[in-house]
């Protein structure tokens, strides 16, 4: 049998229903990876390279399990024979340097005729991306999206095979939720979980609801079986994941809040710590709240994006709420849980944003003490409402702007951070210091990070630490 007479035998014989479909394409990639090898006489490594969220870098955590299951070995470096860049797209500069990246790839390819390239993610969905790669980037041997990455076993198959062409397989949208698939984490003692997949709020600058698609939820047993699995694995910390957690359970036949399933999540024994990420202050719930303030393992962390402090601007940015009903959930969350970080994300140079609406930020920052805050300049991005928008400000007034939103957001977290010094607190040991070896890093209930003297056999565990001294946005402290 000849090598395409062979692949046409493996795809007719390949389960139609997935995961099994998935499963089946693993072992098939797994053996033509071992023909490889033995004709190479050498074992083939990959690296997956995360840029953007944590949406992202859990994706990559299934990109490497499969991975794994077909025999590759994990490194970090981009030497490896298979590079999978999992791309962001939230801001214009995100693309450019994974076109900056791409460059060197092809250099290497050049010296390792085994070398195989593969994009994904959210800049793959869109249409200039993928015709910018066909034209200048023929290197590459893989474009996928975001809807269909259950299928990376089948495509990775495929490049495996030695198909010629660049194969690109990008879906338009989907409401299909594959489960079952591996995974492989990237710390034993802690993991993302997804419990939504994509956006309905279209947030007028934002390009993650045409990316990512509309809002799905997944299923809360499914949820819940995966964080016990987790949990018997010896997960301790779970971090539930969706762009707008607080809407979860929209579209599903059962009806279920987010603080419902919260509830649930906490039920889960071995289980210690919950976190959740992202929260939109528009469905915030005073249900969420109260199930935040008597929970033992949920964490003290809430962040809650602003983008703009601005009714006007807010009310053009598409975001459902205004200055005084954000102040009034910063107030609220404070109210029921005195020791909690409330964090943000805040955009400078929106669209026609004048003077009176950055101070009209300004302030929000001021009242709201964060305890830390994202801080970004407006990026344009191309089929948004917001980019047909006026532009207004120059770029040396809204960097101008950025430079004293900055400095003011970063003097208020160290004040933020400094009342903890003195206190003892629960620290989970996450990893050695990558600076100083006798240093262990580990991360608050309110996500502050700490290092403090310890031995390595304490990671993966929650510890008592007192808190020394203060240095800005980090703790150095003492192991009691
Ligand atoms: N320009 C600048 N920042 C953006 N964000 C999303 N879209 C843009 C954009 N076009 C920011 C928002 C969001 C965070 C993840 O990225 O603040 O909360
Ligand atoms: Fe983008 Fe708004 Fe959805 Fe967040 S809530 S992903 S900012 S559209």
């Amino acid at each position: 049998m000849n090598k395409n007479t062979d692949i046409t035998k493996v795809f007719a014989d390949a389960p139609a229903g997935e995961p099994e479909r998935q499963l089946y394409f693993i072992e098939q990639a797994k053996n033509v990876l071992e023909d490889i090898e033995r004709e190479a006489g050498r074992k083939l490594t990959y690296d997956v390279v995360t840029f953007g969220c944590q949406m992202n870098a859990r994706d990559s955590e299934k990109l490497s399990g499969i991975l794994d299951k077909m025999g590759f070995e994990q490194t970090d470096s981009e030497d490896a024979d298979y590079v999978i860049y999992n791309t962001c797209t939230v801001r214009e500069n995100a693309n450019n340097k994974v076109y900056g990246r791409l460059g060197g790839l092809g250099n290497s390819k050049k010296k390792n005729p085994l070398k195989m390239i593969a994009l994904c993610g959210c800049m793959m969905q869109e249409e200039n991306v993928v015709t910018k790669l066909r034209e200048s980037y023929r290197f590459v041997d893989l474009v996928f999206g975001t809807h269909n990455i259950f299928k990376f076993p089948e495509l990775t198959y495929r490049v495996l095979s030695g198909e010629d062409d660049m194969i690109i397989d990008i879906w338009e949208g989907t409401q299909e939720i594959v489960e079952e698939l591996p995974v492989n984490r990237k710390f034993a003692f802690k993991s993302g979980v997804n419990i939504m997949f994509g956006c309905d709020n279209f947030c007028t600058y934002c390009i993650v609801p045409y990316v990512r698609g509309r809002e799905r939820s997944r299923k809360p047993a499914d949820i819940l079986h995966e964080i016990e699995t987790m949990a018997k694995d010896g997960v301790k910390e779970v971090m539930l994941l969706g762009q707008n957690v607080n809407s979860y359970g929209k579209g599903l036949d059962e009806k279920i809040t987010f603080a419902e399933l919260l509830r649930e999540v906490e039920k889960i024994e071995g289980i210690e710590r919950i976190r959740f990420m992202t929260s939109h202050p528009k469905d915030l719930s005073d249900e969420l709240i109260e199930v935040m303030a008597s929970s033992d393992k949920i964490c003290r962390h809430m962040h809650l994006p602003l983008q703009s402090g601005s009714d006007e601007i807010l009310k053009r940015m598409n975001r459902h709420y205004t200055k005084e009903r954000y102040l009034s959930l910063v107030a609220k969350l404070r109210e029921k849980m005195p020791d909690i970080a409330i964090t943000t994300d805040i955009i400078v140079g929106f669209p026609g944003e004048t003077e009176e609406d950055f101070e009209e930020t300004i302030d929000v920052v001021e009242k709201a003490r964060f305890d830390s805050a994202f801080t970004f300049i407006y990026s344009k991005r191309t089929g948004t409402p917001a980019a047909s928008m006026d532009p207004g400000a120059d770029e040396a007034t809204v960097k101008k702007r950025f430079d004293k939103l900055l400095k003011q957001v970063q003097m208020i977290a160290a004040e933020q951070a400094a009342t903890h010094t003195g206190e003892v607190v629960k620290v989970l040991a996450e990893q050695r210091n990558e600076h100083d070896d006798s240093l262990i890093t580990g991360r608050m209930s309110n996500n502050s990070t700490v290092h403090f003297k310890g031995d390595v056999s304490c990671i993966g565990s929650i510890v008592d630490v007192h808190l020394d001294e203060c240095k800005g946005f980090y703790y150095y402290g003492t192991m009691v």
